[in-house]
């Protein structure tokens, strides 16, 4: 018995101190893996200014992240630290027009950091957005390229005119029961009447209608989501089962209901989607691989097709797992952002009575006095709003203020070396030029910066203002969907401020915002009535 009492308090004795030892030992570890590289400063970079934290490693980084504030903070310590900081062991961040261009202009020969390593999906398939070789990634992004063309977006104007009629013709109905007093629920939206208006938080509204869109014109089919007045949609169980019943006729697959608006925004990437194959993938899949592909002419699987159909220049095209990833990047770059962006313009002009008001006299003139027939559509017509240089100076001012894409978009330094504003960093280092900053930099936007002032536009240096906005970035690496994304913002902007009057839900209510890769407004509650009705 005291034998085994003896062993037994060795045996804990020594496993509690083994236990306390390796903890030292890793602590220490932690500590010179952090430091060391600190001390010796192999990038060079310990002249830049920042966060103590930061400068030993990617805690800091991480905090801002977790707490959903990276552009808030990143912009903060540009304000205490100044143009150059370093926000982690091997990034830093630059915030001047200049930087901008030298960063990420098509010369400069910086590849995307491992930051979009994450962005990769089935079975590590990166598409356009997340491929970091330059090689691969000229290849993919001709393939795509054409699908963007500003003229092959015009021939995408039917389907958005299509979805926004649906959300006009619920609008005039909600309105409707607004000035009669009623409120009321309709699938996940909820209105009070008040005041001649209806009361609702109109950004899901926006994520809907952009869901829609881009789920038409890339798969050639929609979410419903307009339809439903609902986020919901279903999905395969399985990917691998998905991915191996590619081309079959009458797979047997399994399905469960998710909410995809949610599940993009809570990650604010398409790590959620990881695994799992969205039902409304069927139809292109079999769209994709069909023998008839080629004789189909719908208009809403135009990308569909260019993308099946795209050849680079060895005439190679898109493989199996390529074509998936391509068609979910679309998916999750073309809505989340439409609809953010949508969803903050619309927060800026109801907060701003005045600026509104100016919108709504600019569009009468074009449109016509407001007040059609929402079963015949009342959808503003690009063509007509196209060159309504108001229309263009408030969005550009709601993209620059909102910022929807507002990181510093991380770029290794090539072999080399690159020069940034006369200062030089080793090949290797991560640098990048944080957008959010940039739309507020006082020597370029004034001390205004944070109002929200369309005026700007036509009244400032337009020039010197152009060269610090970037709200679909520049280069090799800029939005690929940019021309489509103006056109739905104009067409979106223009029909409801032309058919509807907004004002806050709440007077001095703030626009809350999940600040991450993607600038998410968490709601826009507003009161809607019609124009001229
Ligand atoms: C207001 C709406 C939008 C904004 C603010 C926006 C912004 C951006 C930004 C800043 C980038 C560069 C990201 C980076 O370097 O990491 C980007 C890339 C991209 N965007 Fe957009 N975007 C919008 C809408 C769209 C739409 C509608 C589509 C397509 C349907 C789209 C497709 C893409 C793609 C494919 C890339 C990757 C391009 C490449 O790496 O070559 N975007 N976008």
């Amino acid at each position: 018995m005291e034998l085994a009492s003896f062993l037994q308090d060795v045996v804990v004795n020594n496993f509690t101190h083994d236990i306390a030892s390796l903890s030292v030992v890793l602590l220490v570890i932690m500590v010179l893996a952090h430091l060391v590289p600190y001390l010796s400063d192999p990038a060079g970079l310990r002249a830049y200014p920042g966060p103590s934290l930061a400068k030993l490693s990617k805690a800091w980084l991480a905090r801002i992240a977790y707490h959903g504030r990276v552009n808030a903070s990143v912009h903060e310590a540009h304000e205490k630290y100044g143009t150059f900081v370093r926000i982690s062991p091997i990034e830093v961040s630059i915030v001047h027009p200049e930087a901008l261009h030298q960063i990420y202009g098509h010369t400069t020969g910086t590849t995307k950091s491992d930051l979009y390593s994450a962005f990769t999906q089935f079975g590590g398939t990166p598409s356009v957005f997340g491929t970091r070789d330059r090689t691969e990634h000229a290849r993919k992004r001709k393939i795509m390229a054409h699908i963007f063309s500003l003229k092959s977006v015009v021939e995408f104007e039917p389907i958005i005119h299509s979805y926004q009629r649906v959300l006009v013709q619920k609008w005039d109905r909600i309105c409707e029961a607004g000035v009669r007093g009623n409120g009321g629920v309709e699938g996940s939206c909820v209105w009070r009447a008040g005041n001649e208006r209806a009361w609702f938080d109109c950004m899901r509204w926006f994520n809907y209608l952009a869901f829609d869109i881009i789920g038409d014109l890339a798969f050639g089919s929609s979410f419903g989501m307009l339809a439903a007045v609902r986020d919901s949609t279903q999905i395969v169980t399985s990917q691998k089962a998905a991915m191996d019943a590619y081309g079959v006729q009458d797979a047997k697959l399994e399905y469960k209901t998710i909410s995809a608006v949610e599940a993009i925004n809570s990650a604010s990437s398409i790590g959620v989607f990881l695994g799992i194959l969205p039902l409304w993938l069927r139809p292109i899949v079999s769209r994709f691989f069909a023998a008839k592909m080629k004789a189909r002419s719908s208009l809403g699987s135009m990308a569909a097709t260019a993308l099946l159909e795209g050849r680079d220049e060895q005439d190679r095209p898109l493989g199996k797992k390529e074509l998936s990833a391509e068609s979910l990047s679309l998916l999750v770059a073309g809505s989340d952002t439409t609809a953010n962006s949508t969803g903050a313009i619309t927060y800026f002009l109801a907060q701003n009575p005045n600026v509104q008001a100016k919108l709504q006299e600019a569009l009468d003139q074009v449109l016509g006095p407001p007040g059609g027939d929402s079963d015949n559509g009342d959808t503003a017509p690009y063509s007509k709003i196209k060159n309504i240089e108001y229309l263009q100076d408030v969005i550009n001012e709601g993209l620059r203020l909102h910022s929807t894409v507002g990181i510093g978009l991380p770029r290794v330094v090539p072999e080399g070396g690159i020069t940034v504003l006369g200062k030089t960093f080793a090949s290797g280092t991560v640098i990048s030029c944080p957008l959010y900053a940039l739309h507020r930099l006082p020597s370029v936007w004034g001390n205004d910066a944070d109002v929200f002032n369309p005026d700007r536009w036509s009244k400032g240096d337009r020039a010197t203002m152009l060269k610090a906005f970037a709200p679909f970035s520049i280069g090799p690496r800029a939005c690929l969907g940019r021309n489509l994304a103006n056109m739905e913002l104009l067409i979106f902007i223009a029909t409801i401020f032309h058919r509807y009057d907004f004002v806050l839900g709440t007077p001095g209510q703030k626009l809350e915002v999940h600040d991450g890769f993607i600038r998410k407004p968490l709601g826009v509650s507003v009161g809607v009535k019609r124009r001229g009705a």
